[in-house]
Parts: C-alpha cells; structure tokens; sequence
C-alpha cells in the first residue's frame, strides 16, 4: 500500500492565548496520498493559510501532528533543510526577490542543495522553460506581467524537485486570463511530473482543475469531494472547453450551431456536473 504523503491528526492552532486566542484549526484531520491535486476552499478566515503553514513547517501547531513525506515535523532536525528539499511554495503574492533575474529567482532555492553553479543554472533554465518562459531568462521581476512574475514563482517552486507544492492563493493577483493560464500551469505539472499539489483559493475556477475539494470551516474540513466518475469528469472538461463556456456565458452559442433543445439539453447537463462538483455561484 502506499502512503500517504500528508497525514494531519486532531490538528489545533491557537493564535494567542486566553480569551484573545483564537482557534484558528480546530481537531482538522487530514490524508493526501501522492499525485493527488487537491484545492482548498473556504470563507475567509477559516484557516486555510493556518493549514498551509502547518504543513510546510512555516509554523508549529498547538496540538496534533503534522506527518509529510514521512516525517513527524515536530521531530524535523533541520526544518529548513525539510522545507528546502520537499516543499515548493507559491503565494499569492509572488515574493520574488526584486534584485534578482527570473532565472536567479529560480536558483536561489537550489543554494545548498545542487552543488554545482551550472547545475543550479541548467535546472533553473530547464524549468523556466517548462513554465513558458524560456525566452526571458535574464528580465527582472519588474519587466514581467504580473502572470509571468507568477510563473517564475511556480518554477522556483519546483526548483528542488519537491514532493508537496503548497500554493496559497496563487491566482488571487492576477486577472482571470493569467489566471487560468497559472491553474492549468499547476494542474499539467501535477500530471506530468507526478509532483503533489494543495492549493487554496476563492476562485471556483480553481476546483474545476482538481480532482478533489477539501471545503472548510472554522478550522475544520466539513466536505471532501472526490471527483472520481470518469463521465463526470469529461462533462467537467466539456462545461470548461471553449463550447461549454460559450453555452453556459452570456453571449451563448453563434446562432444555428445548435438546436434549440440540444442546446438546451446539454446547458442543463453541464449546470448539472457544476453542481454535483459542489460549486456554489459565490464563496
Ligand atoms: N499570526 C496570527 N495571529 C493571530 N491570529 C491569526 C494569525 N494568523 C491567522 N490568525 C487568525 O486565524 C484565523 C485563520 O486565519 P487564516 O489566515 O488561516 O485564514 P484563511 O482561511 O487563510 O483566510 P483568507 O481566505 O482570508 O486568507 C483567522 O481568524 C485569523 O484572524
Ligand atoms: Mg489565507
């Protein structure tokens, strides 16, 4: 059998203490297996960044446990060692370093963990390319858009090959091109690199490219939605291609592409596969 690659058990986090502290997870119980793409949604406040930070040892919990790749974190000898290795992170706000090219962006990361000066470059060229943007190389953070700022963050996330992907509202800068493009960014590395990914995020975008949806509230996770009916999953792809979104937008379907009842007909299925993914019109 494999493992799972995260394990949370009765995860708490209090902020602060007495009548001030604030329950920010409270008993959250967890399993990720590798490869799953997973996003996690839920009003403001109830402790998703907390989750997060939990998770890539950013912070410790109050009570619980926190097991990634194996590891009890609380017994982690060396956390920056653990977070350098086996977790990438992308936030919303793609904190790269202002004086650094994109390229030394992606490379900073592999300081101490790949040896070699050219391979550090090498790798950060190799993945600079496989986000797109193999052509600027040497542009500062401030000569990029703001979604190809956000790409050379995701390639810096995977500088060292990590396990977990951690992205924290990593489309909530962006307009919703960039976007989209940033999402199907993450959802092609889950599929081609195998690479594990939680993402949190308010936009109901987000969970259309996943195949599970945690959902929480006040510190706890209250539905877990696994999308595993192959049927569903290609209505999902159809309501998402370019006909479904046309059929289910404002503008509609350029007259005569189809019948009034297959219109109809099809609108009513893909509003339906909507629903069943648990999407709601607004967080
Ligand atoms: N450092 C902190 N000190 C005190 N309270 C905190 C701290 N960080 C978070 N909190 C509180 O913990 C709760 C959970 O916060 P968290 O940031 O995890 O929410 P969130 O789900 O990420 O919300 P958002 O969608 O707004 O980012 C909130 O009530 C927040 O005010
Ligand atoms: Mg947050």
């Amino acid at each position: 059998m494999t493992e799972e690659l995260i394990r949370t058990t009765n995860l708490v986090k209090v902020y602060g203490s007495g009548e001030h502290g604030v329950r920010a997870l409270d008993g959250l119980n967890l399993k990720v297996m590798p490869g799953e793409l997973v996003a996690v949604m839920g009003p403001s406040g109830c402790g998703k960044s907390t989750l997060l930070n939990l998770l890539g040892a950013l912070d410790q919990p109050t009570e619980g446990e926190v097991w990634v790749a194996g590891e009890n974190l609380a017994r982690l000898r060396d956390v920056d060692a653990f977070r350098a290795r086996t977790v990438g992170f992308v936030f919303q706000l793609h904190n790269l370093l202002p004086t650094l090219t994109a390229l030394e962006n992606v490379e900073a990361p592999m300081q101490g963990q790949v040896s070699s000066q050219r391979g550090r470059r090498e790798r950060a060229a190799h993945l600079l390319e496989t986000v797109g943007l193999g052509d600027r190389p040497g542009a500062l953070p401030s000569q990029l858009s703001g979604g190809q700022r956000q790409r050379v963050a995701v390639a810096r996330s995977l500088a060292n090959d990590p396990a977990l992907i951690l992205a924290d509202e990593p489309t909530g800068s962006l307009d919703s091109q960039s976007g989209a493009e940033i999402l199907q960014l993450l959802a092609d590395l889950n599929r081609s690199q195998g690479a594990t990914i939680l993402i949190v995020t308010h936009d109901r975008r987000v969970a259309q490219t996943t195949q599970r949806i945690l959902r929480m509230h006040d510190g706890r996770i209250v539905s877990d939605h696994q999308l595993t009916d192959p049927l569903e999953e290609d209505l999902r792809m159809l309501a998402y291609s370019k006909l479904g979104q046309a059929l289910l937008g404002d503008d509609g379907l350029q007259p005569g592409y189809l019948s009034r009842e297959e219109e109809a007909t099809l609108r009513r299925l893909l509003v339906k596969v909507g629903e069943a993914a648990g999407q709601t019109p607004k967080e």
